[in-house]
């Protein structure tokens, strides 16, 4: 192998587990969606199972990433799904792929606005009346300290993400109730960020001289620090939100 394999250790591209994803996909198919959009899908496994568990919905999937969509296109045709589902390379900003039945927007509501208002009410306007929104978000599970900041992402600010009961606030603002809030646990977050960094060290433990090594080993070794020092301090809320019908 020349270079570290991708994210081959992942089923989702987030902290996600397989009880929870299960019990997200009998909630969020209650209503009987026909159609879904997934706002920033990557390969978009909850999408497709979404799709598999409602065989009379299409799906649209929307993302940059041209390899995480291959494996979302892969992944559809080994289910038998590829006449259901489009994975779509481009933005998701102002996306005219909406109303949708049910949205997902799992990590991805920077796609959608650089304020976490803005892209509440970019999902307001995508979810069709009766339909649901699925929002993957960042919380404070704590204020995060200077010394912490410091050591996560480059420029990471107290201000970058709301508390749990903020981020609730804020959807209704946006003209949502929250049907249902869960969080992701320390467990969740521990199986998705060892398995984010696996074949990265795997592949650096058996290749430590190759010209890639280092840079590999820098990124890595950023990546550990930083996830070691936001565990248990950055959440991830799912909120299955309800839109408010117009009046
Ligand atoms: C943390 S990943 C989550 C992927 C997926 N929702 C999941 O939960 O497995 C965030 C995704 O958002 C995508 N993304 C970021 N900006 C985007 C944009 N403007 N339009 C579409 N996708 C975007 C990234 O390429 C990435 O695949």
């Amino acid at each position: 192998m020349t270079t570290p394999a991708r994210h081959t250790r992942l089923t989702f591209h987030g902290p996600l587990s397989e009880p929870r994803a299960d019990r997200l996909v009998t909630r969020l198919t209650r209503h009987a969606p026909t159609t879904v959009l997934d706002i920033g899908c990557g390969w978009g496994e909850l999408m497709l199972r979404i799709l598999a568990a409602t065989p009379k919905a299409t799906g649209t999937g929307i993302d940059l990433n041209a390899e995480d969509l291959a494996r979302g296109r892969q992944a559809a045709d080994a289910r038998g799904l590829t006449a259901r589902v489009r994975f779509l390379e481009e933005s998701a900003t102002g996306t005219p792929h909406g109303p949708a039945d049910l949205v997902l927007c799992v990590g991805a509501s920077q796609a959608l606005g650089s304020r976490l208002p803005q892209a509440l009410g970019e999902l307001r306007g995508l979810v069709s009346d009766g339909g649901r929104v699925l929002l993957g978000e960042g919380f404070w599970h704590r204020t995060p300290t200077d010394a912490e900041l410091a050591r996560m992402w480059p420029d990471a600010k107290a201000t970058d993400h709301p508390d749990l009961a903020t981020l609730v606030d804020l959807a209704i603002e946006a003209g949502f109730r929250p049907e249902w809030t869960e969080t992701a646990s320390l467990d969740e977050w521990e199986e998705f960020e060892s398995a984010y960094l696996a074949d990265t060290e795997v592949w650096l433990a058996e290749h430590p001289d190759h010209p890639l090594a280092e840079e590999t080993r820098q990124r890595a070794d950023r990546h550990r620090a930083a996830w070691l020092t936001y565990r248990g301090v950055l959440g991830l809320a799912y909120l299955t939100l309800v839109p408010v019908s117009a009046r």
